[in-house]
């Protein structure tokens, strides 16, 4: 698989995509990005490239892997894919795995890279048919791009204004079918017509214990590591449902493992570099305990909006919520309630905190 960088608009200095193709092709350029056999970034030899590599999303992948055997067999672009839900759990991997199925290059942006119409316009027009265009953090497309993905993904149709005043007019240019990929942390702020546009919409969840101690051990036999069952199983426990932080910790734990001279990983040698890094048992870091610390001394436990947690806290309120939060609330630890956060009796629990 080869991954370039390229510029859908004229100035170089700003990649606002980069390309992957299942089928790179050996000795190809820069002029033919799409076959270019550059070095895959580190994250990525980690990365699942096929349905049957990716471990958990049960429903996810059965949803997904229906409608590719169904496309397949009507020779068609697969349907618009939104794919919600906190970071790291996977998203752009199976975009990634969607276009390894379906044998087609998939390009990867972000919204934030497409400022100006014309990097949009640069990659609807570059498609091939049945390609993935992948756009991560959807929900941080601007106006214009939007309006120009409606006929895209609609009619893959691209509706431009050639000229100004009343001499303007709108030229229709015909795409090559494609899919559109789109992914966000917060489904809720996608506006409805570009929600309305997507065939499949599908909420990816947090890992379950035996599925993250698979992918553990899963990295570590890519990492060549020797990881005893017990080590993976206590990585996967502090590793916040995720498997972008499982490889993390992972990645820390070999450090103090070849620090040390051990070749062998136990469970006590991931606890040791796992406190080094302030990773509790339950997983969570400095941030998490902020927070409900905060909620706990400042606000005797809550209710407390979230607004003023995140100046308390000196954050972001919309990264408190879709980044930090999600995991307190599948553990238990924190409410939302009408009147603001609440820190649960077991989130003071495990911070140590006498009951209420
Ligand atoms: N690495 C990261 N996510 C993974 C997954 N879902 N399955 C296997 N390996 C992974």
């Amino acid at each position: 698989m080869a991954i370039v960088s390229s510029n859908a608009g004229r100035e170089p200095a700003k990649p606002a995509s980069r390309l992957v193709d299942p089928n790179p092709t050996p000795g190809a350029s820069e002029e033919n990005p799409g076959a270019n056999p550059e070095l895959i970034q580190r994250e990525d030899g980690l990365r699942p490239k096929r349905f049957a590599d990716y471990i958990g999303q049960a429903e996810l992948k059965q949803v997904l892997a229906i409608a590719i055997e169904a496309t397949r067999s009507r020779e068609e672009a697969l349907d618009h894919v939104l794919l919600y839900g906190p970071p790291g759990l996977g998203k752009t991997t199976m975009a990634l795995v969607l276009a390894e199925e379906l044998g087609v290059r998939c390009r990867i942006t972000s919204a934030p890279a497409l400022e100006r119409p014309r990097d949009i316009v640069g990659l609807l027009v570059n498609l091939q048919p049945r390609e993935l265009l992948f756009i991560d953090e959807i929900h941080r497309l601007n106006r214009v791009a939007e309006e120009i993905l409606y006929p895209a993904m609609e009619d893959f149709r691209l509706d431009l204004t050639v000229g100004k005043g009343t001499t303007a007019r709108t030229r229709s240019l015909p795409l090559a079918p494609f899919t559109l990929v789109g992914a966000t942390t917060r489904a809720g702020s996608l506006s409805s017509p570009l929600r309305d546009r997507f065939g499949l919409i599908q909420r990816l969840e947090f890992y379950g214990l035996d599925d993250l101690q698979a992918i553990v051990q899963r990295a570590a036999g890519i990492l060549e590591l020797q990881l005893e069952q017990e080590a993976a199983l206590e990585v996967a426990r502090r590793c916040r449902g995720t498997p972008r932080i499982a490889n993390r910790l992972l990645r820390r734990v070999r450090d103090v493992a070849s620090v040390r001279g051990h070749q062998q990983i136990g469970r006590a040698l991931v606890d040791e570099a796992l406190s080094l890094h302030r990773v509790d048992g339950r997983g969570l870091d400095a941030s998490d305990r902020r927070l409900l610390t905060l909620v706990l001394e400042g606000y005797g436990g809550g209710p407390v909006g979230l607004d003023t947690l995140a100046a308390g806290l000196g954050e972001d309120a919309s990264t408190l919520e879709a980044v930090v939060e999600p995991y307190l609330l599948q553990l238990g630890f924190l409410q939302r309630t009408p009147r603001g956060r609440i820190v649960t009796p077991a989130g003071r629990a495990h911070l140590g905190w006498a009951a209420a």
